[in-house]
């Protein structure tokens, strides 16, 4: 094994961030506050949404959604199996019915024309993914959604810097962002719930904090009564002025970050679209700007003569880490022991769930980095 380990993902914070969260660490006031509400409006200026919500991570964005919705047993979620577990988890919770829409083969994103034949009266919301940094085709989507009247919630937390035909992807309605730390930025954990629709972002903000409708930096700066009252019962998902901080100095360096993602991934396509047994994904053809969060590979084993483990775990004996974005869910333990009744096919899913691997991308990684994954992978592929 190679001495020095070369992880898959890494965060990029500068000794500039580590000063300001002493700063605040120090300032006596470390909880939601001034912090939250400058990152928030940050936010909002970047991706051009109206209302953005930080909260402690996506997850609690996705259960703050479901519940503002009302969603209860009785009730469908068409959302992707090729997605990270926590969404199909919370639905199930919520007891509704999560409905597994297949993928494209080659983007792993989800289409409406995959959707709109699972649509039926139980349908409360579609939960796509834009995956792995690339854009969904929103418009479709969109119209689809209003086809149907039926809210269409992108799931962007691989897609912080993604752009669909200009715009920052989000701005048609709302979007849950994650800043979890192998993210294009972080705050440690943390996520962000961004909508346009005004009584959605006072829901969200309220049933953030205990369903009070104000938080303690709301009573400390416009003089709110201390006995705050219960409105609805909710959660306690907001995310501290530490992370917060993290969030304002990381938003400041996304272009930076993901002009560096671009140049590695652009590296990565050259090298292996040379290569028999390892496909990356392909990049949608309709107009959209990459943030590139991962870079996906298939490993082929009718030409490699092993399957994607293998390739993993001979990447690893080289000091080289990877990931894997994801494993459906529904081929996971509890959720192939609990099937959910009429369960679709799902063979573009099923496809990539065998096949895919995610290689080292962050835009700390040096030149060298870079071109030692190019040659190991070589190595492995070629001389084999
Ligand atoms: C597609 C997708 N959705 C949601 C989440 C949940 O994000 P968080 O870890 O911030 O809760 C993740 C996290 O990896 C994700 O990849």
């Amino acid at each position: 094994m190679s001495d020095s380990f070369l992880p898959f993902s890494k965060p990029s914070i500068s000794e500039q961030e580590i000063h300001d969260v002493v700063e605040v660490l120090r300032s006596g006031w470390i909880t939601t506050g001034s912090k939250n509400a400058e990152f928030e409006s940050q936010f909002s200026l970047f991706t051009g949404c109206k209302h953005s919500i930080a909260l402690s991570s996506a997850t609690a964005g996705m259960h703050l959604l479901l519940q503002a919705y009302n969603v209860r047993e009785g009730d469908e979620v068409i959302t992707p199996s090729m997605t990270w577990v926590s969404t199909i988890n919370l639905i199930t919770l919520s007891g509704a019915t999560p409905v597994f829409v297949d993928i494209d083969k080659d983007t792993l994103m989800t289409t409406a024309q995959l959707i709109e034949p699972l649509i039926t009266k139980k349908t409360r919301l579609i939960i796509p993914v834009h995956f792995a940094g690339a854009a969904l085709d929103l418009d479709e989507l969109y119209a689809l959604g209003k086809k149907y009247d039926i809210p269409v919630i992108e799931d962007a937390a691989h897609a912080i810097g993604t752009y669909y035909k200009k715009n920052h992807i989000g701005q048609q309605g709302t979007a849950i962002y994650s800043f979890h730390p192998i993210k294009n930025i972080t705050t440690g954990e943390g996520g962000m719930f961004c909508t346009n629709d005004d009584h959605l972002a006072e829901k969200i903000r309220r049933l953030k904090f205990h369903g009070l409708g104000v938080d303690s930096y709301d009573r400390e700066t416009q003089g709110r009564a201390p006995q705050a009252e219960v409105l609805e019962p909710g959660f306690k998902y907001n995310m501290t002025d530490i992370a917060a901080t993290l969030g304002i100095g990381q938003l400041e360096q996304i272009f930076k970050f993901n002009r560096r993602r671009k140049e590695i991934a652009q590296q990565y396509l050259q090298a292996f679209n040379e290569i028999e047994g390892i496909e990356p994904l392909q990049i949608p053809t309709y107009e959209m700007d990459h943030a590139w969060h991962l870079f996906i590979v298939r490993i082929d084993k009718s030409i490699t003569g092993f399957n994607r483990n293998e390739f993993m775990q001979r990447l690893k004996e080289q000091g080289i880490g990877t990931g894997l974005h994801f494993r459906a869910v529904h081929e996971q333990k509890y959720y192939s022991d609990h099937p959910f009744p009429d369960e679709n096919n799902l063979p573009n899913t099923e496809y990539n769930s065998a096949r895919i691997c995610s290689l080292p991308l962050f835009p700390d990684m040096h030149e060298s980095d870079c071109q030692r994954v190019i040659q190991t992978i070589k190595d492995i592929l070629l001389k084999r």
